[in-house]
């Protein structure tokens, strides 16, 4: 079976569009990365080339040494990535230490994984450490109603989190950890990738002040149902802002409370703050 026809390459390809027909990719917004299985890289051993040169991470993850890694090309297209993949994304390898990679398959047209691979690979690092190796997908989304969100409310997790969990009853039970929250910072390089990944060690999403989001999960129908079930909150946080500046009801904290024990989950006590 080729590269193509992996069960991991069309889940990766499915949620790429997915992605792009949400609205979420204009242009080259956005980038996925998938830490394959040893039993994945051992499928396509045969068509991974290793004579490509290795190049500077940007960062160290030596939590990662000797991983392979699917990822969106810099530049590409989400909207292109069905149509030709091998043009558009590439199998990367992470060397012994952490600190550079080489690309194994793809980019055949040319090009270099997405200018955000060291917060891919940090998130990654961490995520793989909390989760002993089960979560394997990182996505990083230009959701507009999230980042509409960040040029309305103070830029701190205890105002996101509430404020998305009290748009939908279900959100709390899909992301009870609550959101983190980075400040604008500059894409692209080692510094946001650090605060990202530091957000990682207790959540699930990162929401970048007026750029995007990032989500983390075992597999892309969690992560993409995660990222997809904060964007819809968002949107109807925009929706009711739009229609009104306060909430006439609203989910309460003790409603929250009362929410946790029934669906066995725990919310942290420092986002049912009372508000003023
Ligand atoms: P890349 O095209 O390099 O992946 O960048 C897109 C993006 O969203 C940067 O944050
Ligand atoms: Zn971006």
């Amino acid at each position: 079976m080729s590269v193509l026809d992996q069960e991991f390459m069309i889940g990766f390809i499915r949620m790429a569009t997915d992605g792009f027909e949400h609205g979420w990719h204009e242009r080259n917004g956005g980038n996925l990365s998938y830490r394959m299985k040893e039993e994945e890289v051992a499928a396509v051993a045969g068509e991974l080339n290793h004579d490509a040169p290795w190049q500077p991470i940007g960062t160290e993850v030596p939590g990662l040494a000797g991983e392979y890694f699917l990822v969106t090309g810099s530049g590409k297209y989400f909207r292109n990535v069905c149509l030709d993949p091998a043009a558009n994304l590439a199998i990367i390898e992470i060397d012994e230490s952490g600190t550079q990679y080489k690309i194994c398959w793809g980019l055949v047209n040319g090009g270099r994984p997405t200018s955000e691979l060291p917060s891919h690979l940090m998130n990654h690092e961490v995520k793989k450490r909390v989760t002993n190796g089960a979560y394997r997908v990182i996505y990083h989304c230009h959701a507009t109603n999230v980042i509409a969100m960040t040029f309305v409310l103070p830029l701190t997790d205890e105002a996101f989190t509430r404020e998305l969990w009290e748009m939908a009853t279900e959100c709390p039970v899909v992301f009870p950890q609550g959101v983190g929250v980075v400040p604008w910072m500059v894409p692209g390089g080692r510094e946001i990738g650090v605060e990202t990944s530091k957000l990682m060690e207790d959540y699930d999403v990162a929401i970048w002040a007026h750029h995007g989001m990032f989500c983390a999960g075992p597999d892309f129908d969690i992560t993409y149902g995660l990222a997809d079930t904060v964007e819809k909150s968002a949107e109807i946080w925009i929706k009711v802002r739009s229609c009104t500046p306060e909430k006439r009801q609203t989910i309460t904290p003790e409603d929250f409370r009362e929410l946790a024990p029934a669906f066995g989950i725990e919310l942290p006590e420092k986002f049912l703050y009372e508000k003023h």
